[in-house]
């Protein structure tokens, strides 16, 4: 009898906790910034205020903000959410407030191997960013070094233009301008061509960024609601680790074979992104930048390469 009674209850207790966890998980309020969050839109419990979203969701939100002005909360899924629909809160939020807004949301698609802790576009702003935004300032975008590049982006075009007119059957332009385009930026970086314009290559590298963009780009369930992040619902991550993976192996390739050639004899010094920062590192001056760190450094969202 009593042996009953203590199963009924470990019964009760092993189906009520989870019940109870679950509950939380969907129904309790998900912890709201400090202080009081702007307004929004009451959030129904377990989707918020993902309904209020339609398949235009710029529409929307200029509708939500006509209700609520141009500084609103939405809660979309588990995540509270602040939108800012003005080009003065804007301002107000970026240029005034900038220290205190630079956090980066990550989705959870690019939550693959290390890389948003070592990219440049994903890693929080603290000091490691810094550094690599200095370094980048320095060897990549000052006038010095953009000048010195101005030859080959001359050249590049040029490649591209003769390639057009030799053709006589159609081109796809989309394709060719961005191999030029990879090529301009491989060629700062690396010394080297990523591609052959006119092989089969381009069309794949290209396809592999726009991949990685779409899956990225794509409503995540697992971004609204955290907790189901491990199980990864849609399989965004599982898409994107291999693709990420790829893009990191290149460069990777790129940076070995560097590091063999500066070991050899007879050496001669290239004028790149990479030997400047192997240099640097070799100084002792950029200890801060791992080699994973260089190589997420040339894989970002949007251009891939910094
Ligand atoms: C909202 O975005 C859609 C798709 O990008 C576009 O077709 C539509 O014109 C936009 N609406 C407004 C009011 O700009």
């Amino acid at each position: 009898m009593l042996n009953q009674i203590m199963d009924t209850l470990l019964l009760c207790i092993c189906t009520f906790l989870p019940c109870l966890y679950l509950y939380r998980l969907l129904f309790s309020n998900p912890s709201s910034p400090a202080g009081n969050p702007p307004p929004g839109p009451a959030p129904l419990p377990i989707v918020g205020n993902l309904l209020k979203l339609s398949a235009r969701p710029n529409e929307s939100l200029a509708d939500l903000a006509a209700a609520f002005g141009p500084v609103m909360t939405l809660q979309l899924g588990r995540v509270t959410t602040v939108v800012i629909t003005s080009a003065a809160a804007a301002k107000e939020a970026l240029q005034k407030n900038d220290q205190a807004v630079a956090g980066r949301c990550l989705p959870d698609g690019v939550r693959v191997a290390e890389y948003p802790g070592s990219s440049m576009v994903w890693r929080q702003a603290n000091q490691g960013w810094r550094n690599l935004r200095l370094l980048c300032s320095k060897w990549i975008f000052s006038s010095a070094r953009l000048d010195a590049g101005r030859g080959l982006r001359e050249k590049k075009v040029r490649q591209l233009v003769e390639l057009v007119g030799r053709r006589t059957s159609p081109v796809n332009v989309g394709t060719i301008a961005f191999a030029t385009m990879l090529n301009m930026i491989s060629n700062t970086v690396f010394s080297v061509d990523l591609v052959d314009v006119t092989s089969e290559s381009a069309q794949e590298f290209k396809d592999l960024v726009w991949s990685i963009m779409e899956e990225v780009g794509k409503p995540n369930l697992a971004d609204y609601y955290p907790f189901l992040r491990a199980l990864d619902p849609q399989g965004v991550r599982r898409k994107t680790s291999g693709y990420v993976k790829k893009l990191l192996d290149v460069f990777d390739g790129l940076i070995r074979v560097r590091l063999v050639e500066r070991a050899g004899p007879k050496y001669e010094k290239k004028e790149d992104f990479v030997e400047a920062l192997l240099d640097l590192k070799e100084k002792g001056e950029a200890t801060q930048i791992s080699t994973h760190e260089m190589k997420c450094l040339f894989l970002v969202r949007d251009h891939f390469i910094l």
